[in-house]
């Protein structure tokens, strides 16, 4: 627990008043004041009492309890109306350490820093179009959508990650139409997304010169809309080849999803909330029959075509019902890129325009475009920068730096570190930054141990580890780690920063759930990582001075594991023990 908390818990305990507010606690500018006080005055109504009195009994009761020698304080003074709290940064220490090494425990209900939120959310991330495989763009809105689940999951509350699927429309009709045409019901010989992918590409490479493609592709949706047997059956077999496909992927990034939803199954319900819409004089026709909306602020926007075929927002306007009604949600975020701001926009607006209730739970978290070193990703002319190939390359990468390490690991060994530092590398480097900017994803620099990476913080916790492997091969295998070691021993300035970066994690993990930010931990990580790595260049640990302080540095080492790990977990990275 830190000081501000520790402070709270005293004064919830011994002031018998019906709320603490520990926004109120401040820091006197005089340090002969101590290092934190609580104004009592906002007690005096209830309390009946003058203010000084409040302090000075919550004073006495406070110090008669033996809870003092359990609190991180040296001393609890009443100075006129105010509590004073002078912290023993020793002593606070040592409850830190001891409170995120028992709670280290993964079934511990009081993890370090988990928080108490009673919420229910909904995280949408991934929906993928069936039409052709994942890219790095998706990497992104993956990485993002599973970091902002666990984050908000840390806090306490019930995540609901979903995912839909657009699985129809005249694109997905464009790689069909190809595969009637050029396919002869070939089974797939490569990955089955990327065999879907294909057909999609060949559409596009024939529609250049012949542009009578396009108007088949028209065709064939009005079929699929229609139920042509045909149309479905091709339509189902490409569909389970992109899901097939898509799954691989997702489990190879460690994503797994609540709930799907599917385009094909909720279109139709959307125009039936525009014709209601219509009827109640909301929306209107304009001149060529189209159903259209005028958003206040925003342009006129197009719901339902002329000829009665919906357009994207017509599924989105049923799919916000959909999840509203499905899960009683406080809220509801949708990842999906920044090419999209507009589009959601106008869906927030028009859900309150219908006056649904719910309209302002709901939040769009862009992100903006991954580039790689060369442009812009294109997906039409087959040069995407296709999301397993983007693994792979990261693997392989990862693999020359533990070859260059290593020379004993066998083949499955590399490979297994390798996925591990791979994708930690990959992932890392995507949070980091801001989900608002736009970003060049450079693979060399993202699998560098030295530079701002997460194969840095990786590496920073399997150093750790790798100091309680020889602590322990020195101490006997089955030497417990010291717990009750004198943490008030650590007295560096290296020790001390690390004390005090470790103290924050509480308030990291809560700001970036709140403001949906992964980056706030990566940077929160980056700075631990490096201010590990100074105490353990100064600061001698199997080889202390003296037992103790050896013990309280193993204790150090220890609880800076714990926190690197949890962190890294938040960010849907895994920490090996081994680099
Ligand atoms: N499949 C869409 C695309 O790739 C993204 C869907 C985002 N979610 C939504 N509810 N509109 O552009």
């Amino acid at each position: 627990m830190d000081a501000i908390s520790s402070a709270v818990a005293l004064l919830k305990k011994h002031l018998s008043v019906e709320k603490v507010d520990s926004s109120l606690i401040e820091v006197p500018r005089d340090h002969a004041l101590g290092d934190l006080a609580y104004p009592c005055f906002i007690h005096a109504k209830e309390l009946k009492k003058a203010p000084q009195v409040i302090a000075k009994e919550g004073v006495e009761h406070i110090t008669k309890a033996k809870s003092l020698s359990r609190t991180p304080f040296s001393k609890i003074t009443a100075v006129g109306p105010y509590i004073n709290f002078f912290v023993d940064s020793g002593k606070l220490a040592a409850t830190l350490l001891s409170t995120i090494i028992k709670s280290s425990n993964p079934k511990s209900k009081a993890l370090y820093g988990k928080g108490m939120i009673k919420r229910k959310v909904m995280v949408e991330y991934a929906s993928p179009n069936t039409n052709k495989p994942l890219h790095l763009g998706h990497v992104r809105n993956i990485s993002l959508g599973h970091s902002v689940s666990k984050l908000l999951d840390f806090q306490g509350m019930k995540v609901i990650q979903v995912n839909i699927n657009n699985d129809r429309g005249v694109h997905i009709c464009k790689s069909m139409l190809a595969y009637q045409k050029w396919g002869k019901n070939a089974q797939p010989d490569i990955k089955t997304d990327h065999f879907v992918g294909k057909f999609y590409v060949l559409f596009s490479d024939h529609a250049k010169d012949n542009p009578a493609f396009e108007e088949e592709a028209q065709d064939l949706l009005r079929k699929w809309e229609a139920g042509d047997k045909e149309t479905i059956k091709v339509w189902k077999l490409m569909n389970a080849w992109a899901y097939n496909g898509f799954e691989e992927t997702y489990a190879k990034l460690g994503v797994a999803f609540d709930k799907y939803y599917y385009e094909s199954e909720i279109y139709k319900e959307g125009k039936k909330i525009v014709m209601d819409g219509l009827k109640k004089k909301i929306f209107y026709k304009n001149k060529d029959g189209a159903v259209v909306a005028d958003i206040p602020g925003l342009d006129t926007k197009v719901l339902l075509r002329s000829d009665g075929t919906s357009v994207y927002i017509t599924q989105d306007l049923y799919l916000a019902t959909l999840k509203a009604k499905e899960s009683r949600l406080d809220s509801s975020i949708y990842v999906v890129a920044n090419e999209q701001n507009y589009h959601f926009q106008v869906l927030f607006k028009l859900l309150k325009i219908l006056e649904y209730s719910w309209a302002d739970k709901c939040h769009h978290l862009s992100y903006g475009m991954v580039y790689l070193p060369h442009g812009k990703m294109k997906s039409r002319e087959g040069t995407v920068v296709d999301a397993d190939d983007i693994i792979e390359n990261m693997k392989d990468l990862a693999r020359v730096e533990i070859r260059k390490r290593y020379h004993d690991l066998t083949e499955a060994e590399v490979d297994q570190r390798a996925m591990i530092i791979g994708l930690g590398a990959l992932k890392f480097y995507l949070l980091k930054i801001d989900p608002n900017r736009d970003m060049h994803f450079n693979p060399e620099e993202s699998i560098s141990f030295e530079g701002e990476t997460g194969p840095y913080v990786q590496y920073a916790h399997a150093r750790i580890c790798s100091v309680i492997r020889k602590w322990k091969e020195h101490a006997g295998k089955n030497a417990k780690l010291p717990l009750s070691a004198d943490a008030a021993l650590l007295r560096e300035k290296q020790e001390e920063t690390v004390t005090k970066l470790l103290s924050q994690f509480p308030d990291i993990t809560k700001e970036a759930a709140e403001l949906y930010r992964p980056s706030v931990l990566c940077r929160y990580l980056l700075d631990l990582s490096q201010a590990f790595n100074e105490f353990y260049h100064t600061c001698p640990v199997v080889a202390a001075h003296t037992e103790e302080l050896r013990d309280a540095r193993l204790l150090l080492c220890e609880a800076v594991r714990i926190v690197l790990h949890r962190g890294l977990y938040l960010l849907g990275i895994e920490a090996p023990e081994e680099m």
